[in-house]
C-alpha cells in the first residue's frame, strides 16, 4: 500500500543491492521516499538504485571513514538525512563438515545416545579474523553509520534510524556466535542511543528478523532449510517484502511513539 508519507524524504539503506535491503529500497521509493542505496557491490547497489529511481554509495560499513564521507555527502546534497537502515550483513560461509555432524547429532539425540555426539566445535574453529570481520560489519557498521547520521539528525532534531539485528540476537543458538554476540549488541546499542537522543526529536529502533528467504541463505542446504519451516510456527520461510512493511513503518511517522523499541518478526520463532 502507497501511503506518500514519505514524499521526498531522504533514506539512506546500508546492505541494499539485495535481499532485505532491496526490499526496503523498493518499499521506501514506493512512498515517494529518495533512496540512497549502498552496497560493497556496485553492480548490485546501481542496479537496484536504478530501479528506484534513487542513488547509489559503494563502500564498506566496516570502514568508518567511508561511512562519515558518504553520510556527509547526502547531507551535503539534500540538505539532511530522514532515515538510515543499518542492513548490511554477511553470514558465516556453508560448512558442509559442520551440518552433517549437526544432522547426525540430532538423529544421536532422538535416539538417546548422548554419550556418542561429536562436538560442532564452531566457537574453537572461529578465527580471530573471521570472528573480528563479523563483529566489525554488523557491530561496528551499525556503530559507524549511526553516528555518522546523528552528527546531522540530532542539531536538525529530527532523523529516524532503525538498526537490524536478527531472532539470533534475542535467542541465540548453536553454530554462528560471533554473529549472536553481533546482533545482541546491535540490540543494546539500539536501546542507548535511543534514550541519549529521544529529547532531540530522533527515533532508533531495532528489527529482530526471522529466517528470511533472500540470498544469505543461499550457503543453507534443503535440509537445512526444512529444519527452519519445521521449527517455526507459521511454517515457512519470511518474504523481504514482509520485513519491509515493519521497517517502513518504523522509519515514518506513524511510529512516533516507538524509541529503542525491538520488534521481531520471526514467525513465532521467538
Ligand atoms: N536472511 C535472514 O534470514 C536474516 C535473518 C535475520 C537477520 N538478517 C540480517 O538482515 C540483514 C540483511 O540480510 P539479507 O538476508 O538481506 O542478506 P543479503 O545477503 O541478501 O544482503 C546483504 C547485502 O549486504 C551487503 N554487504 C555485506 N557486507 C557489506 C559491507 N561491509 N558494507 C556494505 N554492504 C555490505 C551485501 O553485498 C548484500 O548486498 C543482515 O544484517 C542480516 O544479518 C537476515
Amino acid at each position: 500500500m502507497k501511503t506518500g508519507s514519505l514524499e521526498g524524504k531522504i533514506v539512506v539503506v546500508t546492505g541494499g543491492g539485495s535481499g532485505m535491503g532491496a526490499a526496503f529500497s523498493r518499499r521506501f521509493a514506493d512512498d515517494g521516499a529518495h533512496v540512497v542505496v549502498n552496497d560493497v557491490n556496485e553492480a548490485a547497489a546501481g542496479s537496484v538504485a536504478d530501479e528506484v529511481s534513487g542513488e547509489a554509495a559503494i563502500f564498506d560499513v566496516a570502514d568508518s571513514k567511508s561511512f562519515d564521507a558518504a553520510i556527509d555527502r547526502v547531507v551535503a546534497h539534500h540538505g539532511r538525512i530522514d532515515v538510515l537502515i543499518n542492513n548490511a550483513g554477511i553470514a558465516p560461509p556453508r560448512n558442509e563438515l559442520k551440518t552433517d555432524i549437526n544432522m547426525a547429532n540430532q538423529m544421536k539425540r532422538m535416539e538417546g545416545r548422548y554419550d556418542d555426539l561429536e562436538p560442532g566445535n564452531y566457537t574453537v574453529d572461529l578465527s580471530d579474523e573471521q570472528w573480528d570481520r563479523m563483529i566489525k560489519i554488523h557491530l561496528y557498521g551499525t556503530f559507524y553509520g549511526t553516528r555518522a547520521a546523528l552528527r546531522h539528525m540530532t542539531p536538525q532534531r529530527f532523523g529516524s534510524i532503525v538498526n537490524i539485528s536478527s531472532i539470533m540476537g534475542l535467542r541465540p543458538a548453536a553454530g554462528a556466535p560471533h554473529y549472536s554476540a553481533a546482533k545482541a549488541g546491535i540490540i543494546a546499542f539500539t536501546k542507548s542511543t535511543a534514550q541519549e537522543v529521544a529529547p532531540f526529536g530522533v527515533r532508533v529502533n531495532a528489527v529482530c528478523p526471522g529466517w528470511v528467504d533472500t540470498p544469505l541463505l543461499d550457503a543453507f542446504d534443503e535440509m537445512t532449510r526444512m529444519g527452519i519451516r519445521m521449527q517455526t510456527p507459521i511454517g515457512r520461510l519470511a518474504q523481504a517484502e514482509e520485513l519491509a512493511q515493519v521497517v517502513r513503518f518504523l522509519a515514518g511517522p506513524e511510529s512516533s511513539y516507538c524509541i529503542g523499541d525491538v520488534f521481531p518478526v520471526s514467525g513465532g520463532w521467538v
